[in-house]
């Protein structure tokens, strides 16, 4: 085992450490600084299958110190080691797969990979009496058939297995804090995430050709990719695309700070979509884009993406009244951090094939 530090780094008083899984990754990451930010003891559990060690540096340049381990969450026994060497207070689960196409293609994979995380993450939990956990659940569970804004009451279903992933995921933690007086699940169901740290050390890094809008705009503009697809300009919205919530994934790691603050003070399940509750257009992020950088976007039309829904937005309100917390960032600045990022330090990490 790798370890890079055996004492705690947390700072105020109160404050507490947290083992955030798959905290290598790209809203891991993000998680990671702010979490330093505030003073409480980070430790990293990855098996890097889509992030790297580099991470962590960027992170301790970002922020500062923290433990890590190169450690898979679905590996109980390497769990427990990490357990033993801190005094582990909370969980943020964020370990898990995350391509939906690829989820349609190797089911089996997504299925075995991302329950069999979160099931020993729990064990081990249970195992060391930790009973705070952060999970990272999707808008992707309201399904194809419902009206925006998605709120935390609607009904669920999905259309993918990554989807069913996340939704089965929420229901075993469900289960379990039926069974379990003490335990707290916090299920935050995030929009779309997008942009970068300020600071340029953190992003995206997507394998290969990407499939989100943001990161695929981002080569488009460096060159790298000649133009962007726009899937289908026929649907029922003000200018024909899709539309969804983006939201800069700084605000996004700001949330999880607020949810374990939360769940510092309360017991029992709760559920949070993160999003800044605002549609935009697939159209209208491309103008946003050309505006904030200055660049070019050359793209066509053409069919509708199979599984996509017109709109997707969020309820906000829970987060707003419950959480206090609120998404700050503008879109202007969502395209500008990605941007910064794509000439950054991403376009240097070209040939690593790795998320940070
Ligand atoms: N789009 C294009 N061209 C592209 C890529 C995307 O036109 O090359 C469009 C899509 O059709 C959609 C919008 O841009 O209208 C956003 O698409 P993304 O792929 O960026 O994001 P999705 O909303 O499809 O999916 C994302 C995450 C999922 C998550 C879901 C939650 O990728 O993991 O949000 O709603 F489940």
């Amino acid at each position: 085992m790798n370890i890079l530090a055996k004492q705690s780094f947390r700072k105020g008083n109160g404050a507490m450490d947290i083992l955030l899984t798959g905290g290598a990754g790209y809203i891991g990451s993000h998680t990671a600084v702010e979490l330093i930010n505030e003073g409480y003891g980070v430790i990293v559990a990855d098996n890097y299958s889509n992030s790297s060690p580099e991470v962590i540096k960027r992170i301790e340049g970002a922020a500062g110190r923290l433990a890590a381990y190169d450690v898979d969450a679905g590996n109980e026994e390497r769990l427990q080691q990490v357990f033993l060497k801190h005094q582990i207070d909370a969980v943020v689960h964020f370990a898990g797969y995350k391509a939906v196409g690829e989820s349609v293609q190797q089911p089996l994979k997504y299925y075995e990979n991302n329950l069999r995380a979160l099931i020993a993450t729990l064990k081990v939990m249970k195992d060391f009496r930790a009973n705070t956990i952060i999970f990272s659940s999707s808008a992707t569970v309201y399904g194809t058939s419902q009206a925006v804004p998605f709120d935390e009451g609607m009904d669920t279903g999905c259309t993918n297995p990554y989807g069913w992933t996340k939704l089965i995921c929420e229901q075993i933690l469900r289960d379990v804090a039926k069974a379990e007086e003490e335990f707290t699940p916090v299920i935050l169901r995030y929009f779309n995430p997008v942009g970068a740290h300020e600071s340029g050390l953190l992003g995206e890094n997507p394998k290969g050709i990407p499939n989100n809008l943001m990161p695929y705009i981002q080569q488009v503009a460096s060159g790298k990719l000649e133009k962007l697809s726009i899937f289908g300009n026929d649907y029922d919205t003000k200018d024909g695309t899709g539309i969804r919530d983006y939201i800069h994934v700084v605000d996004l790691a700001k949330g999880h700070v607020k949810a374990l603050q939360y769940a510092q003070e309360h017991r029992g399940m709760e559920v949070f979509n993160l999003g800044t509750g605002k549609g935009y257009s697939v159209m209208e992020v491309v103008e946003a884009f050309e505006q904030a950088n200055g660049v070019k976007i050359p793209y066509q039309i053409t069919a509708r993406r199979k599984g996509d829904v017109a709109e997707s937005y969020a309820d906000v309100s829970k987060a707003r009244n419950v959480l206090g917390w609120e998404a700050e960032k503008t879109l202007e600045q969502m395209c500008r951090d990605a941007w910064r990022w794509e000439n950054g330090v991403r376009s240097r990490l070209e040939n690593e094939q790795f998320a940070i």
